[in-house]
């Protein structure tokens, strides 16, 4: 990978992705200012950009372009990325240039304060392979003697072409209902989406997209961004009346601080962002591949169809129901058995035993060994759910240390579902969790880990800790470090990221597992929205889709099987009916679709995905792979019972010839391009389609 290109005139930096770039410079006063970001550019075409200063209008507007790190001092009135206090109360922060690395994508520039012992670095970094952008700062406390205080520290600042408006795509959610993609124009504003919960949340994902208004799923520039981070976060989105836009973001929330001790360098995580010229499609697969090329543990690795029983089961884990659970499982083509919560301790329901981590005697008389020792005897992988962050006040664990929770003197401990938040960040605490997982995995041949985190935090103190503000990241932080630790001790491990459903879904969680466990709405209908959202940023291969029981459990609507696995199909497989009660023909259908899905898996976990719209509300996902383009249709709801017009493909090339091997029916590229793939659905609500076309050779 070439350096980036540096013109030292202008002291500006261009650094080139295979289709965009992106410049920066440095001004007269020692400001690191924002040139481009965007289409391709060479080094003199950056350089005509960065000779203009947007002049200020009057006293009361800032002077200059936007900077890729605003500090708080001087004439800045816009939200600042860093914010500190020196030991003598001092916050305004003066840069002296300190010089700069470059290296194989990879551009460094440090910053000092012109008098304090405050050292800022912006890192920027750039496949080859991919037009994501990678940025991340450091800053150092140079001081032998004095802390500094953080009271903010953002991992980049992100800037817009100068345009007359935008519209920005985001995701809501709650439990049951995450990722909803949402579009709406940026207001002439500060526009706050953070997470206050010590986790990524249900609620706002660290993930944002912008257009002019006009992009559409196939055509149009957009400029996206996501943080790489799994606790709290806060994204400051501001478009000012003179019509600049720009945000800012990192990990913490507001009001935070953090003591930053004498010689100490805290980094930030990255905070990547990509242009691209193709729509909200092209910018997803180009987030897809990023992911799998630069993010993902094991993304070459098929993610096998698990089976997990909590939606069957619930609370009541044992012995016996499990292992005549596995074999139905087995019986239709499932590849990982999955135990999930109330295995240990008193954990009979959500009031007791988290953090009791040794299998019930009573429900698992033999330990876990014979349960792992039948499933892998049947031929699967052997998962256990775990939720090591958190502890039920009734359970032997919060009774030898009612000092390990997250709690302030003199305050409640609010309870959620029964638990409290084990504080990670102390070491004590950090080394028991990571003490019982190794022996856990070591011990009873776990193949699979679902690592949950069932409520968000309260009260999140440390008392006698000078520094308490620090568990809001250093928690986190030891997340990462017991999951890294395990995955490199045991490196058969595959790890599932679950918070009470997808309340920990982002690149940083991702670095260190292999899928996310979407959300706990299994209804299907609901999933086409929520897979929607899910899919603007994270592969199907990340995608945990259980297909469960009709009713549903928590929506009650009913569906056909067949619709249920086509939704689930477009991600990782999974799943969580009772198998006990399906019938001799629900089975037989299981396992013809389990293995249909298996036919399919390439395209859908290692091919390229498209999301197709149709008529009326019939919408699909098409997956590009090698010679096939394999695509599942989905109609929830069929107004005056008409079948929905062809459904217009894409990705195809026009001249060739494809064949549907189910049907022999053979379509020429270009018609499928421009009149669409004729869907035979069944009659009624929920119906849906899989159709897989292979190019034939001329
Ligand atoms: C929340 C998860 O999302 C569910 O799948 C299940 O594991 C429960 N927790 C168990 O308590």
């Amino acid at each position: 990978m070439s350096p980036p290109l540096f013109e030292p005139r202008r002291r500006l930096w261009l650094l080139r992705t295979p289709s965009t770039s992106y410049a920066v410079r440095i001004d007269e006063d020692d400001t690191v200012r924002h040139v481009h970001w965007g289409a391709a550019l060479t080094l003199e075409q950056a350089g005509e950009l960065a000779e203009r200063t947007p002049a200020a209008g009057s006293s009361f507007d800032a002077v200059g372009g936007a900077e890729e790190l605003a500090v708080e001092g001087g004439a800045r009135f816009g939200p600042p990325s860093l914010q500190v206090r020196f030991a003598d109360g001092t916050r305004a922060v003066e840069w002296r240039y300190a010089g700069h690395d470059a290296d194989d994508g990879y551009l460094s520039i440090h910053l000092d304060d012109r008098h304090y012992p405050l050292r800022l670095t912006l890192h920027y970094r750039v496949h080859e392979d991919s037009d994501v952008i990678e940025r991340w700062t450091t800053v150092e406390n140079r001081d032998e003697r004095l802390p500094i205080t953080l009271r903010r520290c953002d991992s980049a600042a992100w800037t817009l072409p100068g345009r007359g408006g935008y519209r920005v795509s985001h995701l809501v959610g709650g439990w049951n209902s995450e990722f909803r993609l949402r579009r709406a124009e940026v207001a002439t504003a500060e526009t706050v989406f953070t997470s206050r919960r010590g986790l990524t949340s249900h609620h706002a994902n660290p993930w944002l997209a912008f257009d002019d208004g006009t992009a559409g799923e196939e055509h149009g520039e957009v400029w996206s961004t996501a943080l790489a981070w799994s606790g709290s976060w806060r994204i400051t989105l501001h478009r000012d009346p003179a019509g600049r836009t720009t945000w800012t973001g990192g990990h913490g929330h507001e009001g935070l601080t953090w003591s930053l001790a004498p010689g100490e360098t805290l980094r930030t995580p990255v905070f990547a962002g990509l242009f691209t010229a193709g729509g909200f499609g092209a910018a997803s697969r180009a987030w897809h591949a990023y992911v799998a090329r630069h993010v993902l543990p094991h993304p070459g690795e098929p993610r096998p169809v698990l089976y997990n029983s909590w939606e069957a089961t619930g609370f009541d884990v044992d012995e016996a129901g499990q292992t005549a659970l596995a074999a139905q499982a087995a019986r239709i083509g499932v590849e990982l058995f999955v135990v999930d919560d109330g295995w240990f301790g008193g954990r009979v329901g959500d009031h007791a035993g988290l953090g009791d981590w040794t299998p019930n005697p009573d429900r698992f008389p033999h330990g876990l060994r014979s349960l792992s020792a039948e499933v892998h005897r049947l031929g699967m992988r052997f998962g256990l759910w775990v939720e090591p962050e958190m502890v039920n006040p009734d359970s032997d664990l919060y009774r030898a240390h009612p000092d390990w929770v997250m709690h302030m003197a003199n305050r409640e401990r609010t309870e959620l579902r029964h638990q409290l938040v084990l504080n990670l960040a102390r070491p004590d605490t950090a080394a028991w969790a990571h003490a019982w997982l190794d022996r856990l995995v070591a011990e009873h041949d776990i193949d699979y880990l679902k690592w949950d985190a069932n409520r968000p935090f309260t009260e999140a103190g440390w008392p006698g800790h000078d520094d308490p503000d620090r568990l809001w990241i250093e928690h986190t932080r030891a997340v990462y470090r017991i999951m890294d630790r395990l995955r490199a001790d045991h490196p058969g491990l595959r790890i599932e990221a679950c918070a009470g459903g997808g309340g920990r879904a982002d690149l940083g969680i991702l670095a260190r597992t292999d899928q996310i466990w979407t959300s706990d709405n299994t209804d299907p209908v609901d999933r086409i929205a929520i897979q929607h959202g899910f899919s603007q940023l994270f592969p199907a291969q990340v995608m945990g889709a259980w297909v469960t029981d009709s009713p549903n459990v928590a929506t009650a609507r009913q569906t056909p099987l067949r619709f249920r696995f086509h939704v689930a199909m477009a991600g990782a497989l999974g799943v969580g009916g009772d198998l006990a009660t399906w019938t001799e023909d629900e089975l037989k259908e299981a396992t013809e679709l389990i293995a249909t899905y298996k036919r399919i898996r390439p395209a859908v976990q290692h091919g390229t995905a498209y999301r197709l719209t149709g008529e009326g509300t019939l919408t699909a996902v098409g997956f590009a792979h090698e010679d096939r383009f394999v695509v599942l249709a989905w109609c929830p709801s069929r107004p005056y019972g008409h079948q929905p017009a062809p459904l217009r493909l894409t990705a195809l090339d026009p001249g060739a010839t494809y064949r549907d091997p189910d049907t022999g029916a053979t379509y020429s590229g270009a018609v499928l391009l421009r009149s669409g793939l004729p869907l035979s659905l069944p009659e009624g609500d929920h119906a849906s389609a899989l159709v897989q076309l292979i190019r034939i050779e001329d």
